[in-house]
């Protein structure tokens, strides 16, 4: 099964890259020093807890293309890998699922109750109740995104937070798109058709399924169907241009997205 296959690479990439575990991040009492003031409590906001937990702590091994069963909670991926993303240990359960912080892998992690693999952060002390307390009380609140502060009027950036074989490639925007303009037309999933190249007219066609993780900010899990990921090299493509452009929610078009990266094989 791929999903098995996959894991079985995560934990021998985790292993050979050993995790560096030594306590940093914390001061004496086990609590996350935070980077954003000495004083600055933390708060149930996702920047809060960015900068005071996620940051200094969990990128010390979730960061990176052999983060730790594929999560990364680096400022930029954070979100995307977390809110309604299943997790990779118990698929079951979504990492976050807003509103039931019980429900959720990762307060599961934290307090030691998951059923596979060792108690965040892994090989040190527990994060204290009352940090546990307040990312809880921010899953309650609904995990909404980091506010970032009044809308911007520019076009909305894309991003591409992920890409791994047998898995999904995530894409964020930076506030809410019009879902109904996603289509088959506009987010184009190609290969390069064996020869490593794109534009020579041997490029085929791959059936991709578009999952909406969340709204506001969209994100996007795009897989190959049936997650059927034939060892290629792979051209993403969202489109901003022509009628059937993608467009935020107040209908305007977003920045033209392209990524390409290789799956499996020598290409
Ligand atoms: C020393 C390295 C290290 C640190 C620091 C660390 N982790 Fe992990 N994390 C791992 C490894 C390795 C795994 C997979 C094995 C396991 O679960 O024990 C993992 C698994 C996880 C998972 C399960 C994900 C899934 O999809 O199943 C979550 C959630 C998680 N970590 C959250 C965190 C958070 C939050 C922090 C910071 C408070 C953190 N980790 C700090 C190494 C680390």
């Amino acid at each position: 099964m791929i999903r098995e296959r996959r894991l079985a690479a995560c934990a021998v990439v985790c292993f050979m890259v050993g995790c560096a575990g030594n306590g940093e991040g914390l001061d004496e009492n086990g609590r996350p020093v935070g980077s954003g003031g000495d004083d600055e409590p933390l708060t149930a906001n996702l920047q809060s807890i960015q900068d005071q937990v996620f940051t200094p702590i969990c990128t010390q091994c979730h960061t990176g293309a052999s983060a730790p069963v594929g999560l990364r909670l680096d400022q930029d991926s954070a979100f995307a890998m977390l809110v309604n993303a299943p997790s990779t240990e118990q698929p079951a359960l979504n990492r976050v699922t807003p509103g039931d912080p019980d429900g959720s892998y990762l307060i599961q992690k934290l307090e030691g109750t998951a059923a596979v693999g060792g108690q965040m952060p892994l090989g040190q002390p527990a994060l204290p109740e009352a940090t546990i307390a307040v990312i809880r009380q921010w899953i309650a609140n609904g995990a909404p995104a980091a506010s970032s502060g009044p809308p911007a009027v520019v076009p909305m950036q894309l991003h591409a937070i992920s890409s791994s074989a047998g898995s999904a490639i995530l894409v964020q925007a930076d506030g809410e798109l019009n879902v109904s303009t996603l289509t088959v037309d506009t987010v184009r999933l190609i290969r390069s058709g064996g020869d490593g190249t794109f534009d020579d007219g041997n490029e085929i066609n791959v059936a991709a399924h578009i999952d909406v993780r969340s709204l506001d900010p969209t994100v996007l899990a795009i897989r190959a169907e049936q997650n059927l990921w034939v060892a290629d090299a792979y051209r993403l493509t969202i489109s901003s241009q022509g009628a059937s452009a993608v467009r935020d929610r107040d209908g305007l078009p977003v920045n033209d997205f392209a990524m390409q990266f290789n799956i499996g094989g020598s290409l």
